[in-house]
This record gives structure tokens, sequence and C-alpha cells, in this order.
């Protein structure tokens, strides 16, 4: 059975990964600092879960250690707002912590390390939707320390012949997000709608976003373990909807009669994002197959039980 090490594997989209990896009979192995995650997003499942923290140089000998055959590593600074407030903190986890793990994938002879990017590397487009062919100029720190990392790791296959998958992911929604801190819109209006509070709309709603379930994106991370390597792909539902539109779209699946309060524009959003993915169904032999009334059903639903209990 391979082994696949989950770095930052009991946060969000770490522990529907997990989930898709023991479905596909790999057996994977959590390492995280339990700073936005938490246990009890994989207490359900048959998982050994690490308490590590990526940003210290111990982790190279327990990744030695564990000796993975895979690594997807998640573990990261996960807030533009906070990468703006904070470029010191995110560099310390999104590139420090990310060349630990690179250090200990290329030591340890790893099979391949995917690693999660974001559309933020983009910055804001020229042309619509973005493929992996258009310009990175990043807007934020967030997105300037995700594109360090692939850059690294472009660096560390004719360096040390670390193969890798570079995914960048569009905005990833469903159940287990967390909507207190700087979760999704989506989590963020789920949790709003669930408790009847009116939820902020940050500009004047026009803006646009591609939502992917987490269940879709965990299948593609588990997908580019096997596929191509030292690719980079988009990892996205490839269209998108205004943020107005995705309230109008949840207030009818809640049968709510809020309003949403307008508050300004965020320093580093980005204003329009759409991710082209035909490459990346044609490269990982996927597709994304929740729909997004399915797929906001079950958040809301999700959000609604987590209240009740
Ligand atoms: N959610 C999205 O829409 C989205 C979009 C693009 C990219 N991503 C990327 O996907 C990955 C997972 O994000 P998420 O949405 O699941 O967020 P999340 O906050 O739920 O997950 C991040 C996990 O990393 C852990 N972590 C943070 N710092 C750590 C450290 N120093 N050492 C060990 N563990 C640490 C956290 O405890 C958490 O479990 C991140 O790399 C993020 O940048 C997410």
């Amino acid at each position: 059975m391979k082994k696949v090490l989950v770095t930052g594997g009991s946060g969000f989209i770490g522990s529907h990964t997990v989930e898709a990896l023991l479905e596909k009979g790999y057996e994977p192995i959590v390492i995280d600092n339990f700073s936005t995650g938490s246990r009890q997003n994989i207490a359900h499942l048959p998982v050994q879960c690490i308490e590590a923290d990526v940003t210290q140089s111990e982790i190279i000998e327990l990744i030695k250690q564990i000796a993975p055959d895979y690594i997807i590593h998640l573990a990261a600074q996960v807030s533009v707002a906070a990468s703006v407030k904070d470029f010191l903190y995110d560099e310390q986890v999104n590139i420090k912590g990310s060349l630990h793990v690179i250090k200990a994938a290329a030591e340890a002879k790893v099979e391949k390390v995917v690693f999660a990017s974001s559309a933020a590397v983009y910055g804001d487009p020229v042309y619509l939707p973005v493929d992996t062919d258009h310009r990175l100029q990043p807007g934020s720190p967030y997105g300037l320390t995700k594109l360090t990392v692939e850059r690294y790791l472009e660096m560390s296959k004719s360096l040390y012949d670390l193969d890798y998958c570079i995914l960048r992911y569009s905005n990833v929604y469903g159940p287990r997000q967390d909507a207190l801190g700087e979760g999704g819109v989506v989590s963020i209006f789920s949790d709003k709608f669930a408790k009847g509070e009116a939820p902020f709309i940050f500009g004047d709603g026009e803006q646009t976003r591609d939502f992917i379930y987490v269940g879709d994106l965990a299948a593609a991370n588990v997908a580019a373990l096997t596929a191509q390597s030292n690719v980079c792909l988009n990892v996205s539902c490839g269209d998108s909807i205004t943020v107005n539109e995705l309230f109008q779209t949840m207030k009818r699946v809640t049968n709510s009669h809020l309003e949403p309060i307008y508050k300004s524009q965020r320093a580093g959003d980005i204003v329009h994002s759409t991710l082209a993915n035909e490459k990346t169904k044609q490269v990982l032999a996927w597709e994304p197959v929740v729909s997004l009334q399915e797929g906001l059903t079950r958040t809301i639903s999700y959000y609604e039980q987590e209240l009740k209990a």
C-alpha cells in the first residue's frame, strides 16, 4: 500500500483529500500543527495524525522517518487578507515551511510532491478564462509565496530529480471549511444563513469567482499522484458566477429573506476569476462532477447540522 503524507491534512481540503486517498486504497499520514485545522475534521477516519510544524527544521527528519511514497503539500497560511497584513508570517509558513517539505522530499526520494498552489499567482486576469500560460503577476504576498514555491519545485526537478505536480486551485468550497476566520465566501455565507444573520459582501458583489466543490478537488489531488509529472494545472470548474449571484442562489436554497450588507472592497482581492481546466481534465483524466446547486446544498446542510450540534 503506497504511503501518502498529507501536510495540513486536518484542514478543510486536507480532510477531504485524506478521505479520497483512503477510498483509493492509499495509506495517508497527516502532519498538521492545528493552527486552522482540527483533529475533529479527521476523527472519523482511520489515519495516523502527527502534530508537527512545517516551519520547524525538525520536520525534515520527521518526514524522512515517515518515508512516504508521495507528499501532498497543503499546509499553509491560507488567507490573502492575512498575508497583506503580515507578509512575514505568510513567508514563514508558505515559503520556509514549503522548502522544508521540498528538502525532505528530495532527501527521502519521494516519487512526487503535489503542491496546493492558487489562482492568486495570476493576479488580476488580462483575459478569461485564465489558462496556465497566463502572465503571473500576484497582487498579494500570498500569491507571491505560492509562486515562489512553484519555482522551487521546478528547480528541484532539475537539481534533485524531484518530481512534482503543481495544482492551482480556484475557489474551493464545501463542508468543514472554516467560516469564522478567513474562510471562503461560501462557508461564511452558509454559516450566516444557518444563523439567520445577513452576510457581508465586499465591494459591489459583481466580482466573479470559479467555485469548485472540495470533493472534486480532493479527487484531483489524488489523481495527480499517478498522472503525468512535472506539470502545472488549474483545478477549477471552468465557469464562474458573481458573488451577488452566489448570494441569490444560496438564498433560494435556504428559502431565506435575508439581504446582504455591502462593505468596501478588500486590498489584494482579485476582481474576476475563471480558470480554464481543459488541460487538467486531459492530464488527470478527471472532471468536476458536483454541480454548484448540489455542492451548495451539501455545504449549507453541513453548517445547519454544525449549528444544531
Ligand atoms: N480553500 C481554497 O479556496 C484554496 C484556494 C487555493 C489554494 N488553497 C490552498 O489549499 C491548501 C489547503 O487550504 P484549506 O483551504 O484546506 O485551508 P485550511 O486552513 O483548512 O488548511 C491548512 C492546514 O494547514 C495547517 N497548517 C497551517 N500552518 C501549518 C504549519 N506551520 N505546520 C503544519 N500545518 C500547518 C492548518 O492547521 C490546516 O490544517 C493551502 O495550501 C491553501 O493555500 C486553498
